[in-house]
């Protein structure tokens, strides 16, 4: 038997990690939110964090009261997605769309675009730029979204703090954007409010990678800086669902950061293998 005051720092560190596996199991069985196939150091960190900012001891008490308390569910599910975003991340990412994918998205009467892992909405929101500068916002819906309902909500309301139009403007421009970025929002005291008429184009709602199912059919789909938190079999899992949501020829964007798992360079073609922009393979037999 050991005296629990004498459990030596490398078997708490065990029993850390064992009670976070019982965590995050009791998180998926009973509220449904999987961070069971998160990466395991930065997950662990984040359940930590979330323990110490509530001061509640322990990861078995942190269980208990998430089980219990919507809030603080809300605050855990804020700490453990880092909604870190921009308008026009990777201005060139947004090049390539403007001169490579546009054209075709142009082909259809009617344009659905998909933006997973939205957090705060600024992609989403330049999305919606490019397409109304091709004349194409009218014909457009982007759906956007994300588990963080937080980030939705800022998302939602389309008002960000004012000094982020100086970042956003550099990264348009540097997109090859060419009309003045004010164009797309107006100024009030610290706050930036985008023009309306790009809100008018987007739907917000919650939906998860990890449990949830598609929920129609894409032209294209941007899942950006979301894979690097994801361990494969989820990843593996996030790409069987783009396969299965693109129209025929239609494309995955996942961004210059991250690459696909092996099974997924079989459900996509490469277009830009540095950009990360893939075309949806039309080959059924190639699905792993
Ligand atoms: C770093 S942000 C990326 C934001 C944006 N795509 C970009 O590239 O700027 C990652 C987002 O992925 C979301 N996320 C994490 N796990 C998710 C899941 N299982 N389903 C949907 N979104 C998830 C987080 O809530 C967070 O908002």
């Amino acid at each position: 038997m050991t005296d629990p005051a004498e459990i030596d720092p490398a078997r708490s560190k065990e029993l850390m990690a064992i009670e976070a596996e019982a965590f995050f199991y009791t998180v998926f069985e009973f509220l449904g939110y999987d961070f069971r196939h998160y990466t395991d150091a930065s997950r662990n960190r984040r359940l930590m964090a979330f323990v110490d900012r509530h001061s509640l001891g322990s990861i078995s008490r942190a269980q208990d009261r998430v089980l219990r308390d919507p809030s603080l569910l809300a605050s855990f599910l804020s700490t453990m997605t880092i909604n870190v975003t921009e308008m026009f991340r990777d201005p060139s990412v947004f090049t390539k769309i403007r001169t490579d994918l546009l054209p075709r998205l142009a082909t259809y009467p009617r344009i659905r675009i998909w933006v997973a892992g939205c957090a705060t909405g600024e992609e989403a929101y330049s999305m919606a730029i490019l397409l109304d500068e091709a004349g194409l916002l009218d014909r457009s819906t982007i759906y956007a979204t994300d588990i963080d309902s937080e980030s939705l909500r800022v998302a939602a309301s389309a008002i960000y703090p004012a000094d982020t139009m100086v970042g956003a403007t550099r990264n348009y421009q540097a997109s090859g954007g060419e009309r003045p970025f004010s164009d797309w929002y107006v100024a009030k005291y610290d706050r930036s409010i985008l023009n309306p008429a790009l809100r008018s184009r987007l739907e917000f709602f919650s939906h998860n990678l990890a449990t949830d199912s598609t929920f129609g059919e894409f032209h294209l789909i941007l899942c950006r800086n979301v894979f690097i938190y994801f361990e494969e079999t989820l990843q593996r899992r996030a790409e069987r669902m783009f396969w299965d949501s693109l129209a025929p020829f239609g494309h995955l964007v996942i961004g210059p950061r991250e690459g696909l798992t092996v099974d997924g360079m079989k459900l996509f073609k490469a277009q830009d293998r540095r950009l990360g922009i893939y075309a949806k393979t039309q080959n059924q037999r190639a699905r792993p």
